[in-house]
């Protein structure tokens, strides 16, 4: 059985009583442990998808299990409580609360998990290690480079230990060399047996993935293994 399997899933977003067909038609399976990448155009549809994946969102139709379970049709609180369980999230321009440290920023999803201070605290400054920032606890993110507060992010995302990491464009915003850390850092959380799903529009970042797929007009033009 895959840990995520889409079947004929199709997004329609409504907008001033216009229909915008976002995906049309996406059969696609990713199992766990693998590196997954999507591509494609601006507009193709890569980040709708991401959404439906990383369960921010429903399909308008079509058949989503994940981990064995139907979720294209449960309700926004059943949706949310699998996420924070299943998914760690990053995103090009990393997220974080400005007016939070490294570390109260990685503290909050074990705030939110109900994790008293004391032990909040240990597994955050964990996370904070093992990301290289274990001398950065009590920066605020504008006191931190663009590079340190993506890992800051990663390492928010994977402080509730989820299945899956996703990140729609974790490098969009970092310099090559820095974009090159990020991705080596990637990898490395794959080997250790993390599932990942990426979004990219460059094919320097997308070489890390075994698996590319390339999206158009919201449905898959084509794929590549490696
Ligand atoms: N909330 C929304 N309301 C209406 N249309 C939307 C909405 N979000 C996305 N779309 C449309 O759906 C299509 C797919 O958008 P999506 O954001 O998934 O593209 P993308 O591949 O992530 O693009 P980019 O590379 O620019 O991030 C686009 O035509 C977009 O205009
Ligand atoms: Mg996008």
């Amino acid at each position: 059985m895959s840990f995520i399997q889409l079947s004929e899933i199709k997004k329609d977003y409504y907008l001033d009583g216009v229909v915008v067909p976002a995906l049309r038609g996406i059969d696609l399976e990713i199992q766990q442990g693998e590196f997954f990448c999507m591509m494609g155009a601006s507009g193709s549809g890569k980040s709708t998808l991401m959404n439906l994946i990383s369960c921010m969102d429903r399909p308008t139709s079509g058949k989503y299990i994940l981990e064995g379970r139907d979720v294209a049709n449960l309700d926004k609180n059943s949706l949310a409580r699998l996420r924070n369980k299943t998914v760690g999230l990053v995103f090009q321009n990393f997220n974080l609360l400005s007016s939070a440290t490294a570390l109260e920023n990685v503290e909050l999803p074990l705030l939110y998990g109900g994790i008293y201070p004391a032990e909040r605290s240990k597994i955050a400054k964990q996370f904070l290690e093992k990301v290289g920032l274990g001398d950065r606890f009590h920066h605020y993110p504008t006191q931190l480079s663009g590079g340190q507060q993506q890992r800051v992010a990663i390492a928010r995302a994977l402080v509730n230990n989820p299945k899956i990491l996703m990140a729609d464009e974790p490098t969009g915003n970092l310099d090559s060399q820095t974009s090159e850390d990020i991705m080596a850092m990637l990898t490395q959380l794959n080997k250790e047996g993390l599932t990942i799903v990426l979004v990219t529009h460059e094919p320097d970042v997308a070489r890390y993935a075994k698996r590319v797929v390339h999206l158009k007009d919201g449905k898959i033009l084509k794929e590549e293994r490696k």
